[in-house]
């Protein structure tokens, strides 16, 4: 359709026709206590730098490895992630795996995740 056809639909209310020519989507926000139930390695929902991504698949195929995404399974997983990874990292997974927002007011301090130490020899 043409622009002028697309903003009269979007007048009428229709918004999909708005979001073809505005390219807006809608984007679903998440609470914490939703993501918590995503806590485990066949489902693993990870909150990064305010965005919820379902990283369930990708995980499996980590160059870190594995266990260093699903340790993160359910919780905000930033702090940790930014220990090893610049925020630009998470362009190549946005498309497939970011799921929507997080409520930010929903993150209290149990919800965020932080490094282990590792334990000596
Ligand atoms: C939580 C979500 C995470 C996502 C989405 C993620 C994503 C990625 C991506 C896309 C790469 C490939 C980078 C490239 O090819 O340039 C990568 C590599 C790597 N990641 Fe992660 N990562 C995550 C968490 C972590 C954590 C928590 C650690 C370590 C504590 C880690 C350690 C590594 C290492 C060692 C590599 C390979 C070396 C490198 O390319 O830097 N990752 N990760």
């Amino acid at each position: 359709m043409d622009d002028q056809m697309a903003y009269a639909m979007a007048e009428l209310g229709d918004f999909a026709a708005y979001a073809d020519c505005c390219n807006v989507v809608p984007v679903k926000v998440f609470s914490m206590a939703e993501v918590a139930k995503h806590n485990s390695p066949e489902d693993c929902w990870v909150v990064l730098h305010g965005h919820v991504y379902d990283l369930t698949k990708f995980a499996k195929g980590h160059v870190g490895g594995a266990n260093l995404i699903t340790d993160l399974a359910g919780k905000d997983g930033t702090s940790v992630f930014e220990a090893s990874h610049g925020e630009n990292v998470l362009n190549s997974v946005r498309v497939d795996c970011c799921i929507g927002d997080i409520d930010p007011a929903s993150v209290l301090e149990e919800h965020r995740a932080v490094a282990k130490l590792r334990e000596r020899a």
